[in-house]
């Protein structure tokens, strides 16, 4: 009974403590100081299952169709290399500025820190549903926007189909394939989708 009083007035006591520094300012907000470690690990924490959940029940379509590929490589040239780069491109005001930092989306996800696992086919699979859930609903208090509000489902596959072959592509590669085509999504641009194969043997980097 007595340690049970001592744990509850404890407790008690962390609660207020946790309040008097939420209110006291403490708190730097500034996206130029980093988090401490333990909201850093409270965050990553909530994001990380947080997505875990709300992608359980995602079924990822054929991500292979290279007219997806042309779709979602001109999306992601206007959309999305402010932040998250491109082949040439290192940084930019935004990886510098934003915090948390977007990742280079050109680089592996081994290579900028963020790889969930094996790469076997289920992982593959878990990843594409993962990027799709970020693209469309976007990470609170990030700079990551919810692209699900100005653009439908298929235009989000295409924009995770292109980002599956974003790290093995060159610059030359990555031009070819990001050229905006007259036509949008659903519609072939037969000249894009010849040159792009032999763009293979342009040159190495
Ligand atoms: C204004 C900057 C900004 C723009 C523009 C932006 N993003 Fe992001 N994105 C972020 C930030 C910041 C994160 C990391 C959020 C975090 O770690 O909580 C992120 C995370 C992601 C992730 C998760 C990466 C991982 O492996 O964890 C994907 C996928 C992604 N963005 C795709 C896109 C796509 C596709 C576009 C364009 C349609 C886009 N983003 C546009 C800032 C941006």
């Amino acid at each position: 009974m007595k340690t049970l009083k001592i744990i509850v007035v404890l407790g008690v006591l962390g609660g207020l403590g946790a309040l008097g520094v939420l209110y006291s300012g403490w708190y730097p907000m500034g996206a130029d100081v980093p988090h401490n470690r333990l909201t850093y690990w409270a965050l990553e924490t909530l994001r990380e299952r947080s997505i875990a959940r709300a992608t359980r029940n995602i079924k990822v379509p054929p991500l292979d169709e290279p007219q997806m590929l042309l779709a979602g490589g001109a999306d992601y040239n206007d959309m999305c290399t402010s932040c998250h780069l491109k082949p040439g491109k290192t940084e930019s005001e935004f990886t510098l500025g934003l915090y948390p930092q977007p990742p280079n989306l050109a680089l592996s996800a081994e290579a900028h820190g963020h790889a969930h696992g094996d790469a076997d086919a289920s992982d593959a699979a878990a990843s594409a549903a993962r990027q799709f859930w970020i693209i469309k609903h976007g990470i609170k208090a990030s700079g990551m926007a919810a692209f699900g509000k100005t653009h439908d489902d298929a235009r989000i596959w295409a924009m995770v189909a292109f980002l599956q072959k974003l790290p093995t592509l060159n610059e030359v590669q990555y031009q070819i394939l990001t050229a905006r085509s007259p036509t949008d999504l659903g519609h072939e641009d037969h000249e894009a989708a010849e040159a792009a194969p032999q763009a293979e043997n342009a040159h190495a980097h």
